[in-house]
């Protein structure tokens, strides 16, 4: 592991939390090996065609005017590869990386003092970009347009801003939030890659390179198996990877097959949509309990024991994204897909209302 990779890691640990098999968020002990698995190079890069391109046209037109490229905001879903193009971007740059992360960066003091110690060229990684404060946000697009920094001296009436050359660096922001950040620092991106969840295919590729690097011998039949079941998120995939390669060893000849897969992933209790124990109890809480909804999400909290923040962040948003739950100005109620990936028939007067115009909001006039 190199020294990036170790900051990388103290940075990150500590604001998130472990959460379940299929949770896309990184767990503590898991950046370790998922360094192992990053792909250095843009070449290395798996799937995200579109954002590759882009992202390499950027690059080689800044080696070739021999300047630090325009900034880079990374914006996606967690798992995605965020991180990973961050590095990469640094390394075909052949630059020093500098790590820190919105949360990190409490006081705009922090940040003045990472952005007066950055070299010419540095690449400058801010993690959870959308996590600074407010203060620091604003002398960061300071930073990013003039290179210079104001570093206010005293307090009170006699304070005095005194201006600081920054060397020209270029800035890579990661979020899984592009919509919290302020408009004014997001134009400040010269260039905005947005990544998509993986197709399966891509993520049968990633599997395999993953269990290359691993030394873990897999079929290609048991290849698509976890792909199929990872949640269109190579941070998922690589993790049922090491799961399933665990039970390949324990209980059968190591090889990763088909049918090594489906047992393995059956006894974690992924399913073949990708869906885990706390997903499938609250679709059949909401179908069988509840008829369907639309039901509040703080009474299907409670009636699968899990908090309402649990249920809303980490078991929702997947039932959304498979057409499986909706949520309604009403509440969440359970679509077509959800009664069949149950095996139950629709019951006649099941309600399916009005879709919410915007995930977040749910307060929406239900006469549309
Ligand atoms: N395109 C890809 N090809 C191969 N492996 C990938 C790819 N994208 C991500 N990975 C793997 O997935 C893991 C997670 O990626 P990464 O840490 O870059 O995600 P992230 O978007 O930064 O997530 P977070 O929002 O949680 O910080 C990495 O270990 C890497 O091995
Ligand atoms: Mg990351």
């Amino acid at each position: 592991m190199t020294r990036d990779e170790q900051a990388l890691e103290e940075a990150e640990a500590g604001y998130r939390e472990s959460r379940a098999l299929v949770a896309a968020e990184a767990e503590g002990d898991e950046r370790a090996v998922e360094s192992a698995l990053r792909p250095r190079t843009l070449q290395e890069v798996v799937g995200q065609e579109r954002v590759r391109e882009q992202l390499s046209l950027v690059l080689q037109a800044a080696l070739a005017r021999e300047r630090a490229p325009d900034h880079v905001l990374l914006s996606g879903p967690p798992g995605l590869g965020k991180t990973t193009l961050a590095m990469i971007i640094a390394a075909e740059m052949s630059s020093p990386l500098r790590l820190t992360s919105g949360p990190a960066i409490t006081h705009a003091g922090d940040l003045a003092a990472i952005l007066s110690g950055l070299n010419e060229d540095d690449v400058l990684f801010v993690d959870e970009i959308h996590r600074m404060s407010r203060p620091a946000e604003e002398m960061l697009y300071l930073a990013m347009e003039d290179f210079r920094v104001d570093v206010v001296v005293g307090k009170g009436p006699g304070a005095t801003a005194i201006p600081l050359e920054i060397p020209p660096f270029t800035l890579v922001g990661a979020t899984t939030r592009a919509g919290l950040l302020p408009g004014p620092l997001r134009d400040r991106f010269g260039f905005t890659a947005h990544l998509e969840f993986y197709e399966p295919g891509d993520l049968e590729l990633i599997v395999r390179r993953s269990a290359g690097l691993l030394g873990v011998a897999l079929t290609d039949a048991g290849a698509a198996e976890i792909a199929s079941r990872s949640r269109g998120t190579p941070r998922i995939a690589n993790r049922l990877l090491r799961r399933v390669r665990d039970y390949a060893q324990v209980r059968s000849d190591g090889v990763v097959t088909l049918e090594v897969a489906h047992r393995a992933l059956d006894l974690y209790e992924v399913d073949q949509s990708g869906l885990d124990r706390l997903d499938r109890a609250v679709l059949d809480v909401l179908c069988r309990r509840f008829g369907g909804g639309p039901v509040g999400v703080s009474t299907l909290a409670v009636a699968v024991g899990e908090e309402r923040e649990t249920v809303e962040e980490v078991a929702e948003p997947f039932l959304v994204r498979s057409g499986l739950l909706a949520r309604t100005p009403r509440g969440r109620v359970a679509t077509a897909a959800a009664w069949a990936h149950l095996g139950l028939q629709v019951p006649p007067d099941a309600y399916f209302g009005v879709a919410a115009a915007d995930d977040d909001q749910t307060l929406f006039d239900a006469e549309e």
